[in-house]
């Protein structure tokens, strides 16, 4: 039986701080969207969490393994998420049997390869996929990167927040490279923070306006991202011969373009663990 999009019995092996993520936004998706959960089964492992998510959706929708065999939770899902440590990977596997003509296996184990999945699991290639997100897919608010394609589990996956399917694994880990910005955002913002202190700018009202501001510029962006030249347009958008247009002139040519793309260069040579990243 392949995966379908509805009645689904989902398992979590590992229910720690992702696995617990994912459980709620699937729990908690509005079923205007074209998928239905049936039963959630979760490893009794990280029980504040198992717990909790018992307590929010109850025992009609959630089942707590009563016992530490992960075997019992793939006795009763068809859609598994491995969601152990790196360093734990091997030992859980090992120990599992799945059933070839009914499970389809996610792992969010970040060092793991398909390759190695589909031999440890001997489930057929199309049933093995990997998927990497972030805790915000709780609130319906992160993207998932997922290898190779799935449209069913595309669907699923839809339902917290968005999906990008990857061809393959190549395409994933360079997909990952702008949640390494988020640091760099960050530090932006508290530059521009900074600066209008030192132009003798309240720091309350500095803050809270970079903060607020930002965000009406992510949201506007955000709007336009399904569209390839959504970006180019909002650029084109700028008032010609106006402050905005000037800005980007201004940083193109102090070289920031330039060197975002050498930060990208660097932290790709760290995900593939070709060098230290530094430039
Ligand atoms: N956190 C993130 O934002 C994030 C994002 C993307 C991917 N990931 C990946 O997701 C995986 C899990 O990360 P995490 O942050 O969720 O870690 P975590 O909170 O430490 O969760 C790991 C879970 O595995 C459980 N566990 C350990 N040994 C087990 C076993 N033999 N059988 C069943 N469960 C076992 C732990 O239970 P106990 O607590 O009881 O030991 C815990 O529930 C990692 O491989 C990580 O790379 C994490």
């Amino acid at each position: 039986m392949s995966i379908t999009t509805t009645d689904l019995k989902v398992g979590f092996v590992g229910f720690g701080t992702i696995a617990s993520a994912i459980a709620t936004g699937f729990g908690i998706h509005d079923g205007s969207k074209s998928v239905s959960f049936s039963h959630f089964h979760v490893s009794q492992r990280s029980a504040a969490k198992s717990q909790a998510l018992l307590a929010q959706f109850g025992a009609s929708k959630v089942t707590v393994a009563e016992s530490s065999d992960n075997q019992v939770i793939l006795d009763s899902s068809d859609l598994i998420f491995l969601c152990v440590l790196p360093e734990q990977l091997e030992t859980v596997l090992s120990q599992l049997t799945f059933d070839p003509d009914r499970h389809t296996l996610v792992s969010l184990v970040s060092t793991s390869k398909i390759d190695q999945l589909i031999a440890s699991s001997k489930l057929p290639a199309s049933r093995v996929h990997k998927m990497i997100c972030l805790p915000s897919v709780a609130t319906h608010d992160g993207t998932c990167l997922l290898v190779p394609p799935s449209p069913p589990l595309n669907s699923i996956l839809e339902v917290l927040g968005g999906c990008v399917q990857c061809e393959t694994e190549d395409i994933m880990t360079k997909l990952m490279i702008p949640a390494c910005l988020m640091g760099p955002y960050y530090a932006i913002l508290k530059n521009n923070r900074d600066w209008l202190v030192k132009m003798g700018v309240p720091v309350e009202d500095a803050s809270y306006f970079v903060g607020r501001t930002y965000l009406g510029i992510a949201k506007d962006a955000e709007a336009k991202c399904r569209d390839p030249k959504g970006f180019d347009d909002l650029i084109e958008e700028q008032t010609p011969g106006g402050i905005n247009e000037q800005s980007i002139k201004n940083l193109e040519k102090l070289g920031i373009f330039g060197a975002y793309d050498k930060a990208m260069d660097g932290i790709l040579e760290r995900l593939t663990g070709k060098g230290s990243g530094e430039c």
